[in-house]
């Protein structure tokens, strides 16, 4: 049995009908950019955030960048961050032209060790950008109390729509809700997605909010008035209608993955591939957090012979990621070399992502664990 790694026509299906009309929509209506329809979506989101402040943009990535724009991070700044991540989350930082600043990870959660990014402090830092990776939320309490010294918080939440942790005087928050900005992504693979590229930033600044508006349409303040020089950023009115029909199924997508991974914890322990003499360590949750499982990262021995082993049997399986952002080509001017993030240069090379897609069902899971179990051969 074939089993993809991901499978959005199976979400697509039962919302067919919702979206059609959506899409007919905003066709008969003639527009395209902005408007009521990303609007509607702001305030809908907003109220699933608890009531943040939320803009449109036109991708996760220049979500980020429109933070750090809004802040005038620029030139001789420096912005703490992990080099475990997609690209985007340093390319933004190197785009408002900055210096990212890289701190390991924990290498059981792949985040951010809040320990390591206080003390990459420096008078030029302006801001700390935890990823929370995966789906789960990277420890803020730390990172926040750094904040009240001046440095703003960014959240990257584009894989963590959904995502909540315990703050240390037992709130539970959202993810994106806490910093100065959150950043979200609607790419169509994400936990929430589009039809295409989009994204979110959220505040619970409303000038800091006003700034991202403007920001997004050329830094306009009034038609034709720029104060800033902004970016065309805008999300558009199908993205939005799409995403306005997704969002209430949301919490019940984000449930299945839960509900998959729990499966998997089970089926891995029966097939005795887990524990301290088995080839897998599987996914750690922090304590009082809600991992939302964008995706399903577990740590393998013999990973690409493993990755290999799966492909062949037609199940899907992706590294995120394999070359760690402190040694992409395009970073070389920041002068590092193999060693300087040893945990995230291990979790590079030995972990493996696995389907975990809300509609994957209980028999796709066991062939996934029984083709692993085959690799082992246990
Ligand atoms: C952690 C992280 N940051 C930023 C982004 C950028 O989002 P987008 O692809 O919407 O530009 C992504 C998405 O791919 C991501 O996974």
């Amino acid at each position: 049995m074939a089993v993809p790694l991901l499978d959005l026509k199976a979400q697509f299906r039962p919302i067919e009908a919702g979206i059609r009309a959506a899409l007919d929509r905003v066709l008969s209506s003639q527009q395209f950019v902005l408007g009521e329809e990303v609007a509607a979506l702001e305030r809908e989101i907003s109220a699933h955030l608890g009531g943040v402040e939320a803009v449109g943009v036109a991708s996760g990535t220049d979500a980020l960048l429109l933070a750090l724009m809004a802040l005038e991070i620029g030139e001789g700044d420096e912005v703490i961050t992990t080099p475990y991540t997609f690209f985007a989350t340093a390319s933004a930082i190197h785009r408002a032209g900055a210096r990212p600043v890289f701190v390991d990870i924990d290498p059981a959660t792949f985040l951010m060790r809040p320990d390591k990014a206080v003390r990459a402090i420096t008078p030029r830092t302006r801001a700390i950008l935890p990823v929370h990776l995966f789906g789960q939320m990277a420890d803020m309490d730390p990172l926040l109390e750094a904040a009240s010294r001046g440095i703003a918080v960014i959240e990257d939440a584009a894989q963590a729509i959904g995502a909540t942790a315990t703050m240390a005087g037992g709130k539970t928050i959202q993810a994106g809700t806490l910093g100065s900005f959150g950043c979200f992504s609607f790419f169509p693979s994400k936990n929430l997605g589009g039809a295409g590229d989009g994204g979110l930033v959220t505040t619970r600044d409303r000038d800091l909010a006003d700034r991202i508006r403007s920001l997004r349409r050329h830094g306009e303040e009034a038609s034709y008035v720029h104060t800033r020089v902004g970016l065309n950023s805008r999300l558009d009115a199908l993205q939005a209608a799409v995403l306005r029909v997704k969002l209430p199924h949301l919490e019940r997508w984000n449930a299945a993955r839960e509900n998959n991974a729990s499966r998997y914890r089970l089926l891995f322990q029966a097939a005795g591939l887990t524990g301290s003499e088995g080839p897998l360590a599987l996914p750690e949750t922090r304590p009082g957090a809600r991992h939302t499982y964008h995706q399903y990262v577990i740590r393998v021995r013999r990973r690409d012979d493993l990755m290999a082993h799966l492909r062949s049997a037609g199940i899907g399986c992706a590294v995120y990621y394999p070359i760690p952002l402190h040694l992409q080509r395009c970073f070389a001017s920041l002068h590092h070399h193999p060693g300087d993030f040893p945990v995230s240069e291990t979790a590079a090379s030995s972990t493996l992502a696995l389907p975990i897609y809300p509609e994957l069902t209980e028999a796709q899971q066991a062939e996934v664990v029984d083709t692993i179990r085959g690799f082992y051969n246990r």
